[in-house]
């Protein structure tokens, strides 16, 4: 048995898992994220959660490596993040030496010696824990999305991840459905993060109930100031028509996109991941019903549209599969 480090570093959560070749997470940790503080503070907390974890490695058994994923596009050499859209304050950070120098000797000790410590986006994370242990295991290319505060994507092609020219390969969210649409913290107009992104989603349902017949009025006040996410998925399960027709509205945008996905790439299957994808077919239902209609005729018998079901565990399990693929690479080259 081999044991690696996986982090998801995400805009609310810092989760952090001491991972096993086969995919078990032997022990967890995770905090939140003080993205406010900047990127020295949020280094700390990677550096802690990090450090708890590696607690749970059997004695003797020296640590294989650590990858953690992270939101923006990171460097072809897997060290620097550049400029996550959501987190303020980052520009170049490079990861390995940042977190390096914050490890208790103890740590230094148990990482074997060339360990490496490998940044990835995200998403690509996320993408590689399902094609190993979750819901994209049985497919040998895939396209990975993740409705979040930021909206990712990735592409497995042939179990591996297809990273473009400089690592930003897969970066769905910012593609654009309507020149003429909202603007996303990238500054891309119409980019799928302006309508799909949690807070753009939320702002959108809010303004939208404003001026229909919901039992949300009830729940959530009609200034409708706390509604979140999860009250209006319940209320969408409940028959709720409003609540329905905006996880319709987000579902055909989705389709949109993914429709010429399926155009450019010929790939057929999309696993659909993150906090948002937790309300299933209400959501998943509407972008199979949109997605053939972008679609070119020749290509759209057999798309398939699911959602991860081991939740955002694949994140974890992605971020540590980098460094076992890193050594199996290695060893092969
Ligand atoms: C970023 C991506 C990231 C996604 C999810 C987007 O805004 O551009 O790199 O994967 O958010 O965090
Ligand atoms: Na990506």
């Amino acid at each position: 048995m081999r044991y690696a480090i996986g982090v998801d570093l995400g805009g609310t959560h810092i989760k952090a898992a001491l991972v096993r070749d086969d995919g078990h997470a032997v022990k967890t940790a995770r905090t939140d994220t003080p993205a406010a503080a900047g990127p020295q503070a949020v280094l700390d907390s990677i550096a802690q959660v990090i450090e708890q974890v590696a607690q749970g490695a059997p004695d003797g058994e020296p640590l294989a490596g650590i990858g953690v994923g992270c939101p923006g596009s990171v460097s072809l050499d897997r060290t620097t993040v550049r400029s996550p859209p959501n987190l303020p304050g980052w520009k170049d950070v490079v990861l390995p030496d940042s977190l390096r120098l914050r490890f208790s000797e103890a740590l230094r000790q148990r990482l074997a010696r060339d360990a490496p410590i490998l940044a990835e986006n995200d998403a690509n994370v996320a993408a590689l824990g399902s094609a190993f242990w979750g819901t994209g295991q049985p497919y040998d290319s895939f396209i990975m999305v993740t409705l979040g505060t930021g909206v990712g994507g990735a592409i497995i092609h042939h179990n591996r991840l297809f990273r473009g020219a400089t690592g930003a390969a897969g970066e769905i969210g910012h593609m654009s459905i309507d020149y003429e649409g909202p603007y996303a913290r990238s500054g891309v107009a119409g980019a799928l993060e302006a309508y799909l992104g949690h807070r753009f989603l939320t702002r959108h349902a809010r303004y939208q109930l404003l001026t229909r017949p919901t039992c949300l009025h009830q729940t959530a006040g009609t200034d409708l100031e706390h509604l979140d996410l999860i009250s209006l998925h319940r209320a969408a399960m409940a028959g709720d028509g409003a609540a329905i027709e905006i996880f319709q509205w987000a579902g055909h945008k989705l389709g949109v996109a993914l429709g010429g996905i399926v155009n450019l790439l010929d790939i057929r299957t999309f696993v659909i991941g993150g906090g948002v994808s937790q309300a299933g077919d209400v959501l998943l239902d509407p972008i199979r019903a949109s997605i053939g209609r972008f679609v070119l005729p020749a290509l759209r018998d057999g798309i398939t549209v699911l959602r991860e079901e081991s939740g955002n565990a694949v994140a974890v399990q992605g971020a540590a599969r980098l460094v076992f693929e890193h050594a199996e690479d290695a060893a092969g080259a």
